[in-house]
């Protein structure tokens, strides 16, 4: 039994998706959710800055108590989750991979989508999954370019979104794909547009709910779980605390705290994280 927090962290509100997971399965932990909403996205960026991101992040959740850590963001799992884990080799790490084992094993024509950013698909991460799971099936993957910037301004429906959707995944749809990966935790905001544009016969795999599942276990197996918490949850975003507040209530429809975090003088190391004052 342990009531500390669970720290959770992603570029942006993102990993709000998995958070609204965890809270479902596991409504007595406290949670404390960090947003770079300074660094958003992070697909753009090389694999070392999102480490170095990373690092400070981590850092920051471990200063403040939290005896789990998830990274709710698959571009940050695909650069970091490693090291993390080599770094910090007594604090249990969960990461975010493509979900394309269920989607190879469900696929009635043997072809699946996935979408991604292309720091995700370029890391080792993606192409052991695709090795390990979808052995015999044909895996047709795309970005998505904007559809991140979109989520984070919480624009996540609407004919503007579904035609700029539409043009981006033909591809997949020219392919035959009957099952359809989301491999950035933003995604799962605009599932219900990326239904409108792929169509009904097309399956929306979302793994927000199987990180939820791995995170119940882990908790359970190293007797971390919370017996008698308050479900608390404090969100720290290193952009603007007012937009985080404003978008974060569109997407999950529920009021969350937030305080606002500093990276110094635009660079990040490890440590360097801070609360800014008078904020929140
Ligand atoms: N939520 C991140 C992911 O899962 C977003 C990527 C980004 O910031 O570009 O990959």
């Amino acid at each position: 039994m342990n009531n500390q927090p669970i720290g959770v962290f992603d570029s942006g509100v993102g990993g709000l998706s998995v958070l609204t997971e965890l809270r479902r399965l596991l409504p007595n932990e406290e949670y404390l959710f960090v947003a770079d909403q300074a660094h958003v996205p992070y697909g753009l960026r090389s694999r070392e800055e999102v480490r170095r991101y990373c690092f400070g992040i981590v850092d920051f959740l471990l200063r403040h108590g939290s005896k789990l850590v998830i990274v709710a963001c698959n571009t940050a799992s695909a650069a970091a989750l490693q090291p993390l884990r080599t770094i910090h080799p007594d604090i249990p790490f969960v990461g975010m991979e493509p979900a394309v084992k269920p989607a190879a094993e469900e696929s009635r024509r043997g072809v699946i989508g996935v979408i991604a950013t292309e720091a995700t698909f370029q890391g080792e991460l993606f192409a052991s999954v695709v090795h390990r799971y979808a052995r015999g099936v044909k895996v047709v993957t795309h970005t998505v370019p904007g559809l991140v910037e979109w989520i984070e301004a919480g624009e996540t429906e609407g004919p503007a979104l579904e035609a700029r959707l539409r043009l981006q995944l033909q591809p997949l749809l020219d392919a035959g794909i009957d099952e359809l990966v989301l491999g950035c935790t933003h995604y799962p905001f605009a599932r219900q547009a990326l239904q409108n544009v792929v169509g009904p016969d097309v399956k929306i795999i979302d793994p927000a709910p199987a990180i939820a599942r791995r995170t119940a276990q882990v908790l359970a197996k190293r007797n971390l779980c919370s017996v008698d918490g308050a479900g608390s949850v404090l969100c720290f975003t290193s952009g603007d605390p007012d937009a985080f507040s404003r978008i974060s209530r569109k997407l999950l429809e529920v009021e969350l705290p937030v305080r606002g975090i500093r990276w110094p003088a635009g660079s990040a190391t490890e440590g360097e994280l801070f609360e800014s004052e008078g904020e929140g």
